[in-house]
């Protein structure tokens, strides 16, 4: 199981000596958890009662301790980490086969929107196997609880950082009332966000290679076997130390417009133009941009986001058809990279 190093069977207290909630992606959860519980509470006194008509079910602690090395095999269409893992998986044949390979319970998310998850995949597991199913969800309320056990589940997670203790400690009373075991994940929320992160980042990484950010950002030098970008100044835009002349008259139509060596430099009818500096240095890179300012500045074509229009061969249009999730990762992946002071010039706007 992954992270088992935080996972603990029973109740543990956090380190911090004051809960706070949680923010970021954590948070999130959360709240669309707190929304999910809140639709639920109309229905909370049949799931009270189906909770109860449910017939035991295999123990999930019973069976951890049954043999030396217990495994919990997981059911997992996606996360927020590592986005779509297995979107068409089908809990129940995955569910026999890890019942043949010898897992001792499964764990199954439910989580809808972040995990791509539901209550029928933890019904369609049950069904199919006579494993404990551990929910793997963000129970933040009593009647989700009644839900877990009235769709089958053995036992229930509650992520100890998400909730406050006087809230672990009601559900951890819930479940015990209603034969629902509890597995508490002790975790915080900084652990998860680096998970986030890391994933992000190298997501970004792959997505600027792929765009060919660096065939325009980066100053090209002549390398042995020709022309190739100097990584050492990466991202760092048109040199400042490299003044361009006039551009050459290029009026015949057939020859339109005109690249400099460095190919970071740009002459045509819209003017001159010059890469940018996408390092994060503070003063002459996108070090003080905001994410928001730099996907409007990619959604938008304008620079800065709000200002004149980006001029080419800049194709932003094309860049504007990630989804947020690809922004955000490439910015996150342009804040990590070496900064580079280096003023590039204003564009030169043709009259
Ligand atoms: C074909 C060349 C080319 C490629 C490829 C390219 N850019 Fe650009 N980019 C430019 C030029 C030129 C400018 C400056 C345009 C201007 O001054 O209006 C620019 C400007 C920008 C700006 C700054 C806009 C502003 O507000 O000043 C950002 C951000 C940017 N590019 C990001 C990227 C990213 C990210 C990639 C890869 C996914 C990329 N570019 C690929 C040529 C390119």
């Amino acid at each position: 199981m992954p992270n088992s190093k935080d996972i603990r069977t029973i109740p543990e207290t956090q380190g911090k000596s004051r809960w706070t909630p949680p923010r970021g992606t954590l948070g999130e959860l959360v709240a669309s958890a707190d929304k999910r519980a809140e639709g639920l509470l109309s229905q909370q006194s049949s799931l009270e009662r189906w909770a109860a008509a449910v017939g035991e079910r295999p123990g999930l602690e019973a069976a951890l301790r049954r043999v030396d090395v217990a495994l919990i095999a997981e059911i997992k269409r996606a996360s927020p980490s590592r986005g779509a893992i297995s979107p068409t998986l089908d809990p129940r044949a995955q569910a026999r086969a890890y019942e043949k390979g010898g897992a001792a319970a499964i764990s199954v998310l439910t989580e809808p929107q972040r995990f791509t998850g539901s209550n029928e995949d933890l019904e369609a597991a049950a069904a199919a196997c006579k494993l404990p199913i551990l929910r793997k969800d963000f129970h933040v309320a009593a009647v989700q609880l009644y839900e877990a056990r009235s769709i089958g589940a053995s036992a229930a997670l509650l992520i100890a950082r998400a909730l406050s203790p006087g809230r672990f400690k009601l559900l951890v009373n819930v479940a015990r009332q209603i034969g629902l075991e509890v597995l508490a994940e002790v975790r915080d929320e900084r652990e998860l966000e680096e998970d986030v992160k890391q994933q992000q980042v190298a997501r970004g990484q792959y997505l600027v290679t792929i765009g060919g950010c660096n065939d325009c950002h980066t100053p090209w030098k002549m390398g042995a076997k020709g022309p190739e970008p100097d990584m050492s100044r990466m991202l760092s835009g048109h040199p400042e130390h490299v003044p361009m002349p006039a551009p050459p008259k290029s009026a015949n139509g057939a020859w339109l417009w005109s690249g400099a060596a460095t190919n970071t430099a740009f002459a045509g009818p819209w003017g001159v133009s010059f890469a940018r500096n996408l390092t994060p240095d503070e003063h002459t890179g996108i070090g003080i941009w905001s994410e928001e300012m730099f996907i409007n500045t990619i959604r938008s074509g304008k620079h800065w986001g709000v200002s004149r229009p980006i001029l080419p061969p800049m194709p932003w249009f094309n860049y504007a058809k990630m989804s947020d999730e690809d922004l955000r990762s490439v910015y996150a992946y342009l804040r990590t990279i070496k900064p580079v002071k280096n003023q590039v010039p204003d564009a030169v706007l043709a009259q």
